[in-house]
């Protein structure tokens, strides 16, 4: 039985879904690119694990057409909907609830293993759930670039207060021991990549940062950092030709033998 507090941002939230929108608005478009350099196509068998609001689910529904199908599981499937006819969603808890077995060409998760700290276990249940040959796209988390790259002193001290925040429940540098954990999972054609998206004010890309603060924010009792640093760079964030850096990505890529 599972006994772990399990995800911290619910998406029970009342501004999850704008919040959702702009994390997908930030990493869809290398997450596309990605899984189609895995060769997907029309006909695959795809599992989109934690699957949000829904767009990668979408994404692949398109690419793999109607011979293929995509199954997307999330604990809270309220966000999942207006999706293609062969996008079947369920609602399940990946830690415990039964995944089919040597099943998909494709398994993709973005995000999810970082909340969960049964996510050796759940990893190995999403290798589980691979037909041999298929492919495994894991995309998580990581602090690496927070500080180091911000120019602006407001936006470093707001990420560094978010993900201090979210390191009480998740494993917030994750992203970095995956390349580990999926080698050690004897799986083959391992491709890791770094990512570090950045956001322009006033975009939803934005909006994303702003609101994950916030989420954390209400979450810790109101007192991450002062009023007047979080006034200031929320200012900032909404100007349209200054650059932020988002929360950085390790993506890795392994296939089962
Ligand atoms: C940070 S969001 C990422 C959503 C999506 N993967 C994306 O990148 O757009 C994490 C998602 O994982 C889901 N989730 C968290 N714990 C889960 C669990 N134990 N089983 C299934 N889904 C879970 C959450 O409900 C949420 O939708």
């Amino acid at each position: 039985m599972i006994t772990s507090p399990g995800y911290a941002l619910t998406n029970a939230w009342e501004r999850a879904q704008r919040r959702l929108a702009g994390l997908e608005q930030t990493y869809d478009p290398t997450t596309r690119r990605r899984l189609s350099a895995l060769g997907l196509s029309p006909g695959y068998k795809c599992l989109e694990v934690g699957a949000g609001a829904g767009s990668i689910a979408r994404w692949l529904g398109d690419q793999v057409g109607p011979q293929g199908s995509v199954s997307a599981v999330d604990l809270d499937v309220s966000a999942l909907r207006d999706l293609p006819a062969n996008v079947q969603v369920r609602q399940a808890d990946v830690r415990s609830d039964p995944l089919p077995e040597a099943a998909f060409d494709l398994v993709h998760a973005r995000l999810l293993l970082n909340h969960l700290t049964e996510r050796e276990v759940v990893l190995d249940r999403l290798v589980a759930a691979l037909r041999p040959g298929g492919w495994l796209l894991l995309e998580e988390g990581d602090t690496f670039s927070i500080g180091a790259i911000d120019e602006d002193t407001d936006h470093a001290l707001a990420m560094r207060a978010w993900c201090d925040v979210l390191a009480t429940v998740a494993d917030v540098d994750f992203g970095r021991k995956l390349p580990r954990l999926v080698v050690s999972r004897g799986l083959t054609d391992v491709g890791v990549e770094c990512e570090l998206p950045y956001a322009e004010g006033g975009s939803l890309g934005t909006e994303w940062l702003a609101l994950t603060f916030d989420q954390l924010n209400e979450r810790a009792g109101g007192h991450i950092l002062d009023a007047k640093t979080i006034e200031r760079w929320k200012d900032k964030l909404t100007q349209p030709g200054r650059w932020f850096a988002s929360l950085g990505l390790v993506a890795v890529r392994a296939r089962r033998p």
